[in-house]
This record gives C-alpha cells, structure tokens and sequence, in this order.
C-alpha cells in the first residue's frame, strides 16, 4: 500500500513473541510507529478531531505538554500537516527526545520537574499559559482530554483483538496519562469482560503514592496527576515497578532478542513476566505494550554489557514480592 503521507501509516504494529517470557507473552511494537511510539496515535487522533470541529485551523498552532513522545508524534505530524508546533516538557526529558522534536521542526521549552502536573509551575500549566497567549493556537491537553484514551479506544484496541483473533486474556500497558490502557482496555473489555487490563506504574508517582511523590527517571511513564483519562472502571489492577527494575530487563531483551525498547517497556516486561509466572494458567495470553524505543535513550547507558550484568544480577535480588500490585 503507498500512503498519501507519514501520519497515514500510523497504527497496524506487529505484534511478536517474547521468547524470555516463556510463551505466554507477546509484545505489541508500538517504537514501530513513523514518530516512534504508540503516542502517533493519540496525537493523529486529537489533531484530526480538532481540525474536524474546528478548532485547528490552516496556519494555527499546536502547543502540548509532553513527556517528550506526545510532542514528537506532534511534531511530525503537524510538519506533514503545515502546522506550528511548540512542546513544553520537563527537565527529564532526553538528550534524544529533545534533538528529535527540534529535528522536526517543532519550539521547545523546558521547566523544571515538579512533584505533580497541577503544580502552578510544571510543564503542563507552562503549555495552558503559552496557549492562552498564543491566538490561532491548539492545545490538545493530552492529560485531560478523554479523546486521548479514545483514541485507543478506535484503533489500537481493535488492532489487537483483530491481531490476536480474539484470544488475548491480559493486557499489559504502562500508564502515563493513562489513555492507551484506558481505551484500548475498555474495547478489549467489551469484546470479552473477562480480559484482565493491567496498567504498570511508577512506584514514586503521583497516584502510586496517594499524592506523596518521589522522584523517578522513567520517561512516559506515572500516573503524575488525577484525571478522567485514566479509567479507574477499565483498569484491573496496577502494577508498581522502580526504575531499577524496569532497566534490569533492558539490556536482556536487546541483547539476546533484538528488541531494543524504553525503560517504560522495560517495566512493562518486568511487570508482565513476573505477574505472568504467578497468575497465568496455560491458556493465557498476555499482550504487552512496548511504547517506545531504546534509540531514543543511547545516551543514557542502559544497554550496556556492564549494565546487562548488573541487571541479571538485580533480577536475581528482586523477586515477586518486591512488586507491589494493588
Ligand atoms: C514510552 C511511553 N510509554 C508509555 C506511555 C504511557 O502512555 P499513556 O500516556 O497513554 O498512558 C508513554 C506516554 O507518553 C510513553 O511515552
């Protein structure tokens, strides 16, 4: 198929066997997108329904929030489409994330890292405060619009019930703003109630803590704020991880299976493998989303030979128990 532009060829990510886990877990490629990550497709979604109802407009602006893949999703896809756009994000953001947004043309403005988003001075309310100064702009507000989660909802909730014919019984997703465990799981749920949604968080967010965060370096994900696209009804459960144990498994899974991912995907396969081993009977299948890829994180070290054996060493040392479920 040849596609009219980058943003159509969005969505329709393979989905491929994870030999460490034993058979019973399978993982999404979202890194696979044309931005990278699974963010394209939240992105695509809320600019098409802003350009729709009419509040994008030819020549308008785009400003987000972002953690840093939302705004390259934006960024790409507001290039394709002749738009200005300008991302706010946090300190944390990588060397990496960083460069790519201005590779593709898009402002960025960085603030420092606050305990919450509702905090006056995050990212967040910095991208309310430009936007509001900004005529002709947009702001998608990915952490409290539902149409993110709806996004999901649409296309990769589908995708996977399609890609696994109906078969998946777990659904396994990190959950930053929530919405791609939210809507996808809320499809999945509907086909079939009885698929558990397992959404994986930070152990120092916002929401893991009860509003008593601590500060932690994964990227993407962390629920860091309270807010309706996070679907408290769809999810099953959360599972906490460190940061450590989500870059244990990275250097094992690039290594000795050719999937160089995110911390965030790390923390998802840490999460599923070990839920996997103490609740999954033989015909369970579990899909794992891998949101983004490890190239955007090469200057942090985390897939090191060194760090590789630190991290089997880590695995070792930690076991189930050290996961906190709720
Ligand atoms: C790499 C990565 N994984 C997971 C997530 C979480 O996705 P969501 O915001 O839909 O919960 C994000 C969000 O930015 C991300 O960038």
């Amino acid at each position: 198929m040849i596609h009219r532009a980058i943003y159509h060829a969005i969505g329709n990510t393979p989905i491929i066997g994870v030999p460490i886990t034993s058979g019973k877990l399978y993982a999404k490629l979202e890194y696979l997108n044309p931005g990278g990550s699974v963010k394209d497709r939240s992105a695509l979604y809320m600019i098409e329904y802003a350009e729709k109802h009419g509040q994008l407009k030819p020549g308008g602006t785009i400003i987000d929030a972002s953690s840093g893949n939302q705004g390259i999703a934006m960024a790409m896809i507001g290039a394709a489409k002749g738009y200005t756009v300008i991302i706010c994000v946090s300190e944390k953001i990588s060397q990496e994330k960083l460069q790519t947004l201005r590779a593709y043309g898009a402002q960025v403005h960085i603030f420092p890292t606050t305990d919450s988003l509702d905090h006056p001075e995050s990212y967040h309310a910095h991208a309310i405060k430009l936007h509001q100064q900004t005529p002709n702009s947009f702001m998608p507000n990915q952490y409290y619009n539902i149409l993110n989660a709806q996004a999901h909802y649409k296309l990769l909730g589908p995708e996977i019930w399609q890609q696994t014919e109906g078969h998946i019984t777990h659904l396994f997703a990190a959950a930053g703003t929530g919405g791609t465990i939210s809507g996808a799981g809320r499809f999945l749920k509907e086909q079939n109630p009885n698929i558990r949604i397992i959404a994986i968080d930070s152990i120092n967010s916002y929401r893991a803590t009860n509003g008593h965060p601590k500060p932690y370096h994964i990227e993407g994900m962390g629920v860091d704020f309270i807010s309706p696209v996070y679907d408290e009804a769809i999810i099953d459960e959360a599972i906490l991880v460190s940061d450590q144990q989500a870059l244990s498994i990275l250097a094992t899974l690039s290594h000795q299976h050719g999937l160089l991912v995110g911390p965030s995907s790390g923390a998802v396969c840490f999460a599923a493998m070990h839920y996997a081993q103490n609740h999954f009977c033989s015909k369970d299948i579990g899909i794992m989303i891998f949101g983004d890829s490890g190239r955007a994180y090469l200057t942090r070290n985390y897939y090191a030979s060194d760090q590789q054996e630190d991290s089997l060493k880590l695995v070792k040392t930690e076991n189930s128990e050290s996961l906190t479920i709720r």
